[in-house]
């Protein structure tokens, strides 16, 4: 069976695969190129030991990838809502929950890094020290989730056609 005959018919049966909306793959690639900009950000910040001097750029950079993942998540759990779970195994359905529990994570974390930045700018004070860790521990965790559900989607792809255990 070739590539394309896959993936017609893992869009057209009922499956795990459930519906993926054709936006998903697009937002991946525009996800990659935020996080990699926000590490190049934090970088130089780093090598001019200047992270107060890269606060603008890094403001607005979180404000996009906050509202990106807004509507990727948004979208992503609207899908797996409308998976037919009978058609899964047990852990494809926990891998179900485990994704969204991360993206929770995420936007919390997200959230409070931009509100922490936000605040800094409107009071000149000094960021906290644990600031630029936390920012890349959270790059790194979002980079590590992509590649985990883009793992699971192919599984869950074939399982689906397949019909699960
Ligand atoms: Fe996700
Ligand atoms: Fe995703």
């Amino acid at each position: 069976m070739d590539t394309r005959s896959i993936e017609s018919h893992a869009l057209d049966a009922p499956s795990c695969a459930g519906t993926i909306d054709p936006r998903l793959e697009e937002e991946h690639v525009v996800f990659k190129a935020a996080v990699r900009e926000i590490q190049s950000e934090l970088d130089r910040a780093h090598d001019s030991r200047d992270i107060e001097g890269e606060r603008d750029a890094l403001l607005s950079s979180l404000v996009r990838l906050r509202s990106l993942l807004l509507g990727h998540f948004s979208r992503e759990e609207k899908g797996w809502s409308q998976i037919d779970v009978t058609a899964c195994t047990p852990s494809t359905r926990r891998w179900i929950e485990r994704l969204v529990r991360e993206h929770r994570d995420y936007l919390k974390r997200v959230g409070e890094l931009t509100t922490a930045l936000e605040a800094t700018s409107l009071s000149g004070i000094t960021l906290a020290p644990e600031f630029d860790g936390e920012l890349s521990a959270l790059l790194a965790d979002l980079t590590e989730h992509e590649l985990a559900e883009e793992r699971w989607m192919q599984r869950s792809m074939f399982e689906g056609m397949l019909g699960g255990d």
